[in-house]
């Protein structure tokens, strides 16, 4: 028997970072993400390539958490996400892997059920992930996500209607960065800096709080304006690199609302928010010109 698994590759639109101190984040689900092709095999089994080694580890951390005891053999992974980007493709492998676990032993789960088991990877993977990359990879569409678990409660998930289409740009650095160093910079951060730290989340909460309301109105520019402070706190918190300031640079200067890294940063990719679909469009051009890979994103 084989099975088929998906999850949807994400960029975080606001809250990168703070969500793992329980700040409210949002992200959009790409319309792409990873799929794993899987079967029934004698012992667990990788196909060679980049995902070879974390692949197994989240296929042991996924079947104890689902307790499936059978051995499992991907077959193929098919992916669209480049590794290290922010996009999320280790939450996308993860829930695409839970997805075909769940299969093969023949369990009824929700994709929230696949979600829990993919956050046991992605702690094996990231430390301290908050579970908004999972979350997004197993539902898709976009979320508001509030973490809740670090208290010992539930978290909060809210699927967002989307009434004002978002013409978004995603900016490849051509740096990779790692969640994990990232997440732990700011932890360190925070404990060298406490009372700066406590301000700098004040001031994700006020966006966090300001994001509901410019969505819900279709504000764009407040939107931009968000994307730009986060930007500021990102940057001071030490996650933003030269090559995602020159991305920026770059986007404001082709007529960008906002812009802002997107992810773990460290390097990855820059999210930049434009009017509507024709200043998107001459965005695209002007970063092909420059030698960028980019992606348009139209959320909506
Ligand atoms: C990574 O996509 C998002 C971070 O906030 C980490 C996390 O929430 O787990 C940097």
């Amino acid at each position: 028997m084989a099975a088929v698994g998906k999850g949807f590759g994400k960029c975080i639109l606001l809250g990168e970072h703070f969500v793992v101190y329980g700040v409210p984040a949002y992200a959009a689900a790409l319309p792409y993400g990873m799929e794993v092709e899987a079967q029934s095999a004698s012992v667990d089994r990788m196909p060679q390539g980049p995902y070879a080694e974390a692949g197994l580890l989240a296929l042991s951390r996924i079947k104890a958490n689902l307790g499936v005891k059978v051995g499992l053999e991907v077959t193929a992974i098919r992916s669209l996400l480049p590794v290290g980007a922010g996009l999320g493709s280790s939450a996308a492998l993860s829930v695409a892997i839970a997805d075909a676990v769940a299969t093969l032993a023949g369990l009824n789960c929700t994709r929230i059920k696949l979600s829990d088991a993919a956050y046991e990877a992605e702690k094996a993977f990231h430390g301290n992930p908050s579970g908004i990359d999972n979350t997004v990879a197993a539902l898709g569409g976009v979320l508001r996500y509030e973490r809740r678990s670090h208290l010992g409660q539930t978290n909060v998930i809210e699927p967002l209607q989307v009434k004002h289409p978002l013409s978004l740009l995603v900016i490849e650095t051509g740096e990779a960065g790692q969640t994990k160093v990232q997440v732990e910079k700011v932890a360190k951060f925070k404990q060298a800096n406490e009372a700066v730290f406590e301000r700098i989340l004040l001031r994700a909460w006020d966006r966090s709080r300001e994001f509901m309301i410019a969505w819900d109105a279709g504000d764009l520019q407040r939107l931009g304006d968000l994307f730009n402070s986060a930007q500021d706190d990102l940057f001071g918190l030490g996650v933003s690199s030269e090559k995602i300031e020159l991305a920026i640079r770059h986007a404001r200067d082709s007529g960008a609302l906002g812009a802002k890294l997107t992810g773990a940063g460290g390097g990855g990719c820059a999210l930049a928010l434009y009017a509507d679909p024709d200043a998107l469009q001459l965005a695209r051009s002007a970063f092909l010109s420059k030698g960028y890979q980019v992606h348009l994103v139209v959320v909506g």
